[in-house]
């Protein structure tokens, strides 16, 4: 007798997440999924309740599908809230990836410039769901997939008292991309994540053997790289001599210069990621209001998300079934990555159960990881004191202290053009 709440139920993804729920049908009795979403959605909504409908239908799941506009209301009394959701959709999303490249500084999704709006934008609105759940539903678990998803992580650890677990599909798709190295089923491959959302490493072990160095070795340049990454080879003998597998993300880091210049080709070209999400999205939505339709269609892999049901209901399931086993979860610190605030978020290999998640101990990283981890941790914290004070002042240390912006005088630039274009999500400033 499960019951779930999807903020930002529109999602193309939901149906994703459905796809994980009737997939662990036996361990998780779903009772009933409220879908969220705000009034602009509602289209979008409407056909995925109707698709969500059809596959439960099909699977021979009872499960009541409603949709809600009165996000208090449909949080009464649930166990789980999933968090999916885009506060000024992909149309600011573009802003954030076009804008940047006009101050020769990088436009992205969840890094650099483009990030720090995304999180300007979304970490008041994550707060008041948080206030909503801390009235109605008090012991329920938030589990986050709305990005930038360790920034906001850790938000709601330092601004509100509700349970909160933050995911990723990267590190599934980085076990995946290892275990296909090594030519062995996933199940027998171990990663130990350590450091931040779309800023993780990770040791991987065979057989109780660490054959970090043998991935590298062999890591092919798409190995694991997602849809909305651009799939640039990392420098083999770089990466030999790091000693841990990075994350797709950790290029704009290592490779700026060349992955700017794959955002300038594109933005000029088949058009920034999210004009092309734009377009996978219209056509998705076609398919999905086809009553014919009643299962996940595979034209989904085209998103970046791919694999994120197996995060988010292998989660749910190991906490609602005390299970008891390692996921890599953004989660408070509490002294993992000892060279790190313990209340900062970070992304780690995680013990989860019913009591939630504790963090695999690291201790202190190589100077080579340790200064680009405190860098972004930096930026990060200094990033959530703006979003919820307002404070003008604090939000240009912010984007100055990101490594991605270029300069002072850029980050005043990118301040001024960017705050206006987002003036009506940003009531805070
Ligand atoms: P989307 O643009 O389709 O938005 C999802 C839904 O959110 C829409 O239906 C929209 O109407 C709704 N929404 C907007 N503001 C809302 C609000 N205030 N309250 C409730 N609903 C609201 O976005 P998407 O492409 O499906 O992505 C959703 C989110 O998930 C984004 O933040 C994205 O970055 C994130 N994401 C994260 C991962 C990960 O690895 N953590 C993977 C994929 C997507
Ligand atoms: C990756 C990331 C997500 C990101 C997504 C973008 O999987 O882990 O955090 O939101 O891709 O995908 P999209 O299809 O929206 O570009
Ligand atoms: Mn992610």
């Amino acid at each position: 007798t499960l019951k779930v709440a999807v903020i930002g139920g529109g999602s193309s993804y939901t149906p994703e997440l459905v796809d994980g729920f009737i997939q662990r049908r036996e361990a998780l009795p779903l009772a009933e999924l409220r879908l969220v979403d705000v009034p602009e959605g509602r289209e979008k909504v409407e056909i995925i309740a109707g698709l969500t409908r059809r596959m439960l239908d099909r699977a021979g799941m009872q499960a009541r599908v409603s949709v809600h506009f009165d996000r208090r209301a449909a949080l009464e009394g649930v166990d789980f809230v999933v968090s999916q959701f885009r506060v000024g959709g992909l149309d600011a999303r573009a802003l954030d990836e076009r804008i940047p490249l006009k101050y020769g500084a990088l436009g992205q999704e969840t890094t650099g410039a483009g990030g720090f709006f995304k999180a300007l934008r979304t970490i008041p609105v994550i707060l008041d769901v948080c206030r909503d759940m801390e009235k109605v539903a008090p012991g329920a678990w938030l589990i986050n997939f709305t990005n930038p998803a360790g920034i906001l992580t850790e938000a709601v650890l330092r601004h509100s008292r509700v349970r909160v677990l933050g995911l990723c599909n990267n590190p599934i798709n980085m076990t995946i991309a290892a275990a296909n190295i090594l030519g062995v089923e996933p199940s027998r491959v171990f990663l130990q994540f350590m450091g931040l959302n779309h800023l993780v490493w990770a040791r991987v072990y065979l057989d109780g053997r660490d054959v970090t160095a043998r991935v590298l070795e062999a890591m092919a340049p798409a190995a694991g790289t997602p849809a909305n990454v651009a799939a640039l080879p990392y420098d083999r003998e770089f990466l030999l001599g790091m000693g841990y597998m990075p994350c797709p993300y950790h290029r704009y880091f290592y490779m700026l210069p060349e992955m700017l210049q794959k955002e300038i080709e594109a933005a000029g070209g088949q058009g920034t990621r999210a004009e092309v999400v734009k377009r996978t999205e219209a056509e998705l939505f076609r398919k999905y209001s086809d009553p014919g339709l009643d299962v996940k269609p595979p034209e989904l892999a085209k998103r970046g998300g791919a694999h994120y049901s197996e995060a988010a209901v292998s989660l749910i399931d190991a906490i609602a079934n005390d299970r008891r086993e390692v996921h890599a979860v953004n989660t408070r610190n509490n002294g993992a990555l000892a060279d790190l605030p313990g209340e900062a978020a970070v992304e780690v290999s995680a013990l989860v159960g019913a009591h939630g998640a504790v963090p695999l101990t690291v201790g202190h990283l190589p100077p080579q990881l340790r200064g680009l981890l405190q860098h972004v941790k930096a930026y990060e914290e200094l990033t959530i004191a703006a979003a919820v004070s307002g404070d003008p002042s604090l939000a240009l240390q912010a984007l100055a202290a990101n490594p991605l912006v270029p300069s002072v005088a850029v980050a005043k630039q990118l301040w001024a053009e960017m705050s206006a274009a987002h003036a009506r999500y940003l009531p805070q400033f």
